[in-house]
């Protein structure tokens, strides 16, 4: 079994992962998904950037996000991205070769900004606190360098809306049920998003869901399912938490292998977005 058979898609330590390949290439399938693309539209309709502004974008990944928005800084606006992966920073100092704005990827950690407290107009983060082990640390710090009446713009997963059906209704709730859990890390904080910048005194002032949906998958032609962990990976995570016997393993995946190539197999999965602007005064 290769790596990428085994690979669970874990964002939290990057540049530490004998997948860091796979990493980066399943950025680039994620931002293909229909739920990405259509909340990245409607945040960059919601936020209508103009000439001059300053964007921070904090866990930037490959910075493609970042580089679409920067389309309408101007040439006198700037685009910050900060990531804690080497690897990332570096395909996104790549990436940005064509911006007709000023752009820097930078490392850093997203709990421990390197930037001015009112530095930025806006500041994102797409997919990336359900990955930190404090994220309340993070929006915090999104809170101390926007500008006062910024905007901070958040995009992010709730796992416990994952559901599964592979034509065995016992194996779905299996899967649900593990995926519900968060364990060490916010894998459902979609759905506390309104709840996280409330905490650092502003205000949603838009916010908005889209649900991802798998509805097919050859697992011939791949180990997980576009942009998604693999089956083997999450037969292994059952088996940490003593869900599922190791015995039981080969079995697991084969059942949903099975399904999807007699096409009984779908998945989706719920993302949330919210732009809140800072309640007056928001720091003392
Ligand atoms: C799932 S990726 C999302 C990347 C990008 N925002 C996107 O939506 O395409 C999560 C990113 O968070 C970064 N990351 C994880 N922990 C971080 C931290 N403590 N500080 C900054 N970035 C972090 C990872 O390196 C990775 O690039």
């Amino acid at each position: 079994m290769s790596g990428n058979e085994t690979h669970g898609l874990g964002y939290q330590h990057v540049d530490d992962d004998p997948n860091v390949a796979v990493l980066l290439a399943t950025m680039n399938s994620t931002a293909e998904l229909e739920a990405i693309r259509r909340l990245r539209h409607w945040e960059r309709s919601q936020l209508a950037l103009g000439d001059g502004l300053r964007l921070l974008d904090v866990g930037c990944g490959l910075g493609e996000a970042a580089l679409a928005l920067a389309q309408d800084l101007g040439v006198q606006g700037e685009v910050v991205g900060v990531d804690r992966s080497a690897a990332m920073v570096r395909v996104a100092r790549a990436n940005a070769s064509t911006a007709p704005c000023r752009v820097r990827f930078t490392l850093g950690d997203a709990c421990a900004l390197e930037e001015s407290d009112d530095s930025f107009d806006v500041v994102r983060s797409e997919r990336t606190l359900q990955w930190l082990t404090n994220p309340v640390a993070a929006v915090a710090e999104m809170a101390r360098v926007v500008r006062p009446q910024g905007r901070i713009s958040l995009i992010d997963t709730d796992w416990s809306t994952f559901a599964i059906d592979v034509g065995d209704d016992v194996l779905a709730a299996r899967v649900r049920d593990a995926m519900r859990e968060e364990r060490g890390r916010a894998s459902n904080i979609g759905r506390r998003l309104h709840d996280l910048v409330r905490d650092v005194g502003f205000e949603p002032i838009a916010s908005t869901r889209a649900t991802q949906t798998w509805t097919s998958w050859n697992p011939n032609d791949s180990p997980a399912p576009d942009g998604c962990f693999s089956m083997r990976s999450l037969a292994d995570d059952l088996v940490a938490r003593n869900q599922l016997a190791a015995e039981d393993c080969d079995r697991f995946v084969t059942t949903i292998q099975e399904a999807a190539f007699r096409d009984q197999f779908s998945m989706s999965l719920t993302m949330y977005a919210v732009v809140a602007t800072a309640n007056q005064p928001h720091r003392t």
